[in-house]
């Protein structure tokens, strides 16, 4: 088995730059999606874009479901989401936390829309595909396409005191 790529942290100038459209009929692309899976799983994260293993294009997985660090999240299959776009569907902001296996060890409260509708591309056709989510799902969504547009969690945050450990939090949690 070959061994699974590094989740760039932050600092790295990958983490910052906008990454590229994909043609969802690239051959190369099942094997990013592969690789992309594989560390998410692994790293038990919620969701994961191309550029966090150093590759700047417009890939994202969400792989939402209970796990060690997220015993709340609701269960959903994996998605490769291909060039995905966000369309907010209400003024409403909610406040929530995330965490960012691009950023170890603390979380923050992040102000998110609420309710937004997604459009992606699915690996091997150039159709588009639509859905609505809110809530939890709607954040991750929200937290892995900024990761296309250079932009972390921490650039959304309003007041620092709204960032705390992850022990901290785990703490808070229980
Ligand atoms: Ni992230």
């Amino acid at each position: 088995m070959s061994q699974l790529p590094a989740i760039l942290e932050i600092g790295h100038p990958t983490l910052r730059k906008t990454a590229q459209p994909v043609d969802p009929l690239d051959p190369a692309l099942p094997d990013l999606i592969d690789r992309m899976i594989n560390s998410v799983l692994e790293a038990n994260g919620m969701g994961l874009a191309a550029p966090q293993i150093g590759e700047s294009k417009r890939v994202v997985i969400v792989a939402s479901r209970p796990n060690a660090r997220y015993p709340h999240a609701p269960e959903m299959p994996l998605t490769a989401l291909i060039n995905p776009k966000i369309t907010p569907l209400s003024d409403e902001i909610e406040l929530g936390f995330e965490g960012c296996l691009s950023i170890p060890g603390i979380r923050g409260r992040v102000p998110r829309h609420a309710q937004i509708r997604l459009s992606y591309q699915q690996l091997g056709s150039n159709d588009w595909v639509h859905v609505d989510w809110s809530g939890f799902l709607a954040r991750v969504a929200q937290h892995e396409i900024d990761h296309l547009d250079g932009l972390l969690w921490l650039d959304r945050i309003e007041d620092n005191r709204e960032i705390v450990s992850e022990a901290q939090h785990f703490a808070a949690d229980t």
